[in-house]
């Protein structure tokens, strides 16, 4: 198994390993994707990607981190996301979307832009800005010291009911606009995220406490999403596998969890880690590929390495020792959106052939300058 082989889940086969990761870009309006996605994404097909991901999208509208994510709770949102996912196709890549709730790390400020921006209504409307009251496991903030984040309300089970109605729904959405898979979005301190940590849910009903009742809710949004999800299509879900926060979820409980969810017919795990406040881990290369193996080898499922993952030697050696099925790459996608066919360039590729016909004249430039692998 290399980088460059195809890989089969459910019905859908990827070209080969590569995954660009889920990345917000805070660029919508009232949940919609706009040509900013459309440039941001297609360019990832044309660059050889196996799958894109597309960014959290969220099921609810105060699920969003901020007002600029993207949204999938009303029908009208749908058609932008398929001129994309079509493109996508054209190219030869696979297109996934990340469906999330924020939780309680919703409506907050988008990074790049200042109040003075936001000052008067004409500004606000232009930039889409939205305020809401976000919603938790617990009524507690991510980070009280914060004035980014708000105290969430706790959720009662109508709310619950209303999450995973959100769930539902948003696949349903996604399959008509001919996405080839859906990824959960369980990590990084997000509502799922915020279930299954005790750092951050303090809940005395059935949907907090023991390891179990703090799975139920993820558990539950992918029974019903993967009733509702084509069975042909594969389902995947990201985690933090680790809160790397004392007190906090462990590699241990995401072994436990990825028997659960592969049992309830996801397909792959997307490995991440962190999320809550307390968090700490040191960024290094393929810091997070421990992570992958682990709940590979601990719940015998598929898993996606993802983190600093560029350097293909490195990402070649992940795939053949079998820590990960997947490699998937965001600000390294970011810095080069051409990575998978420079990786098969740099492997030996003399075809060129991943590279789309418009730009196979590439391999000229690449010979006189001696780039080409001998
Ligand atoms: C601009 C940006 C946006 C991101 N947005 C998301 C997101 O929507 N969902 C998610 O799960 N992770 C998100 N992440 C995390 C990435 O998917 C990835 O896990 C992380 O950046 C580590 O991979 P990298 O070292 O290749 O960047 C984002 C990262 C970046 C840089």
């Amino acid at each position: 198994m290399t980088l460059t082989s195809p890989i089969t889940l459910r019905d859908l086969t990827l070209r080969n390993r590569t995954v660009v990761a889920p990345m917000c870009q805070y660029s919508s309006i009232d949940g919609f994707a706009n040509d900013w996605h459309f440039a941001h994404l297609s360019r990832f097909g044309i660059g050889g990607f196996g799958l894109v991901i597309f960014e959290a999208t969220a099921v609810v509208p105060e699920g969003r981190i901020t007002y600029g994510d993207l949204g999938l709770w009303k029908d009208e949102q749908i058609a932008p996301l398929a001129r994309i996912v079509d493109f996508l196709h054209s190219q030869g890549a696979a297109a996934g979307i990340q469906l999330a709730h924020a939780g309680r790390k919703a409506s907050t400020p988008v990074s790049w832009r200042s109040e003075e921006d936001l000052q008067t209504e004409e500004q606000r409307r232009a930039a889409g800005y939205e305020h809401w009251q976000p919603v938790a496991p617990s009524a507690e903030s991510h980070s009280p010291d914060d004035p980014r984040f708000q105290v969430p309300l706790a959720l009662d089970k109508a709310g619950i009911d209303r999450v995973i109605r959100g769930f539902v729904d948003s696949t349903i959405r996604s399959e008509k606009a001919g996405f080839d898979t859906v990824e959960i979005h369980a990590a990084h301190g997000y509502l799922l995220n915020e279930f299954l940590s005790p750092l951050a849910n303090h809940r005395t009903d059935e949907y907090g406490g023991s390891l179990e009742n703090r799975m139920r809710l993820l558990l539950e949004v992918t029974e019903a999403v993967r009733a509702v999800w084509p069975a042909h299509k594969p389902l995947l879900v990201r985690i933090s596998v680790s809160d790397n926060a004392e007190g906090g979820w462990t590699t241990e409980d995401s072994v436990v969890l990825a028997r659960e969810l592969k049992a309830r017919g996801v397909d792959a795990i997307d490995c991440s880690s962190s999320g809550f406040a307390q968090g700490r881990i040191s960024y290094a290369a393929s810091y997070q590929v421990p992570f992958a193996r682990a709940v590979k080898q601990g719940a015998d499922i598929p898993t996606m390495a993802v983190g600093l993952l560029g350097d293909v030697d490195a990402a070649e050696a992940i795939i053949a020792n079998g820590d990960a099925d997947f490699i998937a790459l965001a600000r390294g996608a970011l810095n080069d959106p051409n990575w998978p066919v420079h990786a098969e360039r740099y492997l030996g590729d003399k075809a060129y052939e991943l590279w789309p016909v418009q730009t196979r004249r590439v391999s000229e430039h690449d010979r006189v300058l001696g780039l080409q692998a001998s």
